[in-house]
């Protein structure tokens, strides 16, 4: 409905009727029962309703989250939560190690400084993300409080799939990790309990396909245990409150986002009904066959094959293109809007997101367009579209 409306002033009358896809690093496409979930009529947010929905919100994100933990749901976009989990887990003077993949462990590290924290970068190779043993020596040198990791970096495409084993070298240096996990929590494998990760941020824009404004923590002991040490220095992301509010009441401290919640528990139910490693898997054969098309028309990818996303696809744009250029054609001739690119390479990329709702007709249009830009061999895009069925 929004891009009819969006696209009402245009002259040419069938492009008015044109539904644009979104293939952004978000936000994304929305399931149309998502969608409409916005629409319920308001309810109290102290009411009996709204403490049904807030139940049911947090054990679905338990699911989801592999954790029988406590999960602070707050009213925010990926950027608060990630902000709420350092002022909540680390005291000021305490020291942060960031893993510095892109843009948004800049942010937190950014953050982190701002709270007063000390805080520390290790920088993996180009492409790449942190090896356990990378990690090793610098925390035997730099000696943490806490490591902070954007599980999968939006910026750049770099996804870390060995958490387990970077937590493992976190805790036998005595410290806790604190993940983002804003692109990563829905389209990556992640058990929080198996892993024993210790606090995972993320947001509801991305792999859970809602809409934006609501973002969660989930944290278990040692962050628990932290919570209870580090000095209170925020009312809002206090959240010794939001437990209290949960485990009493079911509810949250302050008034939060409640359309959201609605299309956030639907989205849940979607995902859970498809299955979480059905819903996963598919994040990860749509990435890959993009990939295929890409590396076999003669263009690059920036991660390194072993640590690419399955959720963000950043290929570099061909000789002679702009990044606006191929955005351009992305969304005039495929009717699909992707992203520009970001941090030290936002100039050379593009990101294409493979988050959302979006049928096989979308991922052939996709495949397609990126053989079309660069040019490739029209056969290309069939092998691809076919190695995308052979993945599901
Ligand atoms: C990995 C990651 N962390 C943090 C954020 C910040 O989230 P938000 O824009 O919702 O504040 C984003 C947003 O794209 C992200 O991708």
């Amino acid at each position: 409905m929004i891009n009819y409306i969006l696209n009402a002033g245009d002259h040419d009358g069938f492009r008015a009727l044109e539904w644009k896809q979104l293939l952004l690093p978000g936000p994304v496409t929305l399931h149309p029962d998502v969608q409409l979930s916005q629409a319920l009529p308001m309810i109290n947010h102290r009411g009996t309703e709204f403490r049904e929905l807030m139940r049911q919100v947090i054990s679905k994100l338990r699911k989801i989250y592999g954790c029988d933990c406590d999960i602070a749901l707050l009213t925010a976009s990926g950027t608060g939560a990630i902000e709420a989990m350092l002022i909540n887990f680390l005291a000021p003077n305490e020291k942060l190690l960031v893993v510095q993949t892109g843009v948004f462990s800049d942010r937190m590290a950014k953050i982190a400084k701002t709270l007063g924290m000390e805080v520390e970068l290790i920088e993996p190779k180009e492409g790449e993300g942190i090896t356990p043993e990378e990690l090793d020596s610098v925390m035997k040198r730099v000696k943490p409080d806490a490591v902070g990791v954007v599980a999968n970096e939006t910026s750049t495409g770099v996804a870390h799939k060995n958490l387990e084993e970077l937590a493992k070298v976190v805790h036998s240096n005595d410290a806790i990790i604190l993940v983002d996990a804003v692109s990563y929590l829905g389209g990556h494998e992640l058990h929080m309990d198996s892993m024993d990760l210790d606090a995972v941020a993320s947001a509801t824009q991305k792999a859970l396909m809602s809409p934006p404004g609501l973002s969660f923590v989930a944290y278990r002991e040692r962050a628990a245990q932290r919570l209870q040490e580090v000095p209170r220095r925020s009312v809002y992301w206090d959240f010794l409150s939001y437990k209290k509010f949960y485990d009493e009441k079911h509810e949250t401290p302050a008034t939060p986002a409640v359309s959201t919640m609605f299309a956030l528990n639907k989205a849940l139910d979607i995902i859970l009904e498809i299955g979480l490693s059905n819903w996963i898997n598919r994040h990860r054969a749509f990435a890959e066959a993009l990939n295929f098309a890409i590396e076999r028309s003669g263009g690059k990818v920036y991660p390194h094959p072993n640590w690419r996303s399955n959720t963000i696809v950043v290929p570099y744009v061909p000789e002679g293109m702009t990044p606006a250029m191929v955005k351009n054609l992305a969304k005039e001739k495929w009717g699909l809007e992707i992203g520009s690119g970001g941090w030290k390479i936002k100039e050379k990329t593009v990101r294409i997101g493979t988050m959302g709702w979006y049928g096989r007709n979308v991922v052939y249009r996709a495949i397609r367009m990126i053989v079309d830009i660069y040019g490739g061999e029209k056969s290309v895009a069939e092998e691809a579209f076919d190695y995308y069925l052979s993945l599901l």
